[in-house]
């Protein structure tokens, strides 16, 4: 049985006792829900990938209260210095070359010589972190392959039976992942667009490298950052993208005026705002697969939403959801 922990003073001392002990506990961030373990502890690392079915050669992100705590286990450069300064605790995951001796297992890390360390802007979660004391590797708590969570109920759809316990702290604000950095080479590279903004960053530090297809990720962009397997965030309906019109035996995921003749649409935002649309993202896909599947439905059409910003991020999950399998 999981259990669902408030996310009041009392709740976070047991959930952070509950990690040390070893244990998994989900919990929310700004972004999405993640499955968290003691990234010191290998055996609760390894029940990370054993509970979400995940792929060992897919590395975990390893979670901080601030930035000096994260840059303990990680060789931080002026980049990175200067990007922690201005962005963190937010959206926004560095890789950087591990320390030998940070005691992160090496597991976490899939056996690679660098580290992808966050400090969420989350008021619970960073609590949770203080309280544990230890360095918290945690993915997105969602089956590998499937939907991230954005709140409580969405982890214990996936996870329930399978963890320990869930903090639950309300829908997360964000609602899609961070944004991935490598900043492990001379050039730093966007791995996976997130809740900051590429420009954000480039304001901060220069020029990023990005823009692969998920094609030529899978034969490149893979090898640097293993999770960014072509099919993810995959609902079990099939996603069309970029609808302009909708059929009977389809599903509408809206972006303004829903398509005429939609029966069952979810609309991400009314107003086109695409700050709303990344927070209902998630559960939109949830929701549409579930009421889809029990009504019959072939497909989820998806309309077309405008690159730049928070579009970026949308867009990249949406491509993923929509990859063949
Ligand atoms: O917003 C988020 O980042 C959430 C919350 C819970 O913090 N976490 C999350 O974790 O999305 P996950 O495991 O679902 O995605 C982490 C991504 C994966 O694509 C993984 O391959 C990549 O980060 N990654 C982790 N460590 C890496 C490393 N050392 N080098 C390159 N990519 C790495
Ligand atoms: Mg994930």
């Amino acid at each position: 049985m999981t259990i669902a922990i408030g996310a009041d003073g009392a709740g976070i001392e047991r959930a952070a006792a509950l990690l040390r002990e070893g244990k998994l506990v989900a919990f929310g961030t700004e972004t999405v829900y993640g499955l968290g373990a003691d990234a010191t502890n290998g055996s609760a690392v390894a029940a990370v990938f054993a509970a979400k079915g995940r792929p060992h050669f897919n590395p975990l992100i390893c979670h901080f209260p601030d930035a000096d705590a994260a840059f303990r286990h990680v060789l931080a450069d002026a980049r990175a210095e200067c990007l922690a300064a201005s962005l963190w605790p937010g959206p926004l995951t560095l890789v950087l070359p591990r320390r030998a001796k940070g005691g992160i297992s090496l597991l976490a890390g899939a056996g690679l010589d660098t580290l992808a360390v966050r400090v969420p802007a989350h008021a619970a979660a960073l609590a949770l972190l203080r309280a544990a004391g230890v360095p918290v590797a945690a993915p997105s708590a969602n089956r590998s392959g499937a939907v991230s969570p954005t709140s409580a109920e969405h982890v214990l759809a996936d996870l329930s039976g399978r963890i320990e316990a869930v903090l639950d702290s309300g829908p997360s604000a964000v609602g899609l992942e961070s944004t991935v950095l490598d900043l492990s080479g001379p050039q730093p590279f966007l791995l996976r667009p997130g809740g900051t903004p590429a420009a954000a960053i480039e304001a901060l530090i220069g020029p990023v490298g990005r823009g692969i297809s998920p094609e030529q990720a899978q034969s490149s962009r893979l090898l640097r950052s293993p999770g960014l397997l072509v099919s993810h965030y995959a609902p079990s309906l099939r996603v069309r993208l970029n609808a302009s019109e909708v059929s009977s035996d389809e599903a509408l995921l809206a972006f303004g005026q829903p398509l005429r003749g939609a029966g069952l649409v979810w609309n991400l935002s009314e107003s086109q705002n695409v700050t709303e649309a990344a927070a209902r993202l998630f559960a939109g896909l949830r929701w549409l697969d579930q009421e889809g599947v029990r009504l019959g439905m072939v497909r989820i059409a998806a309309m077309k939403v405008p690159a730049g910003g928070l579009g970026d991020a949308i867009n990249d999950r949406l491509l993923h959801a929509a990859a063949p399998r």
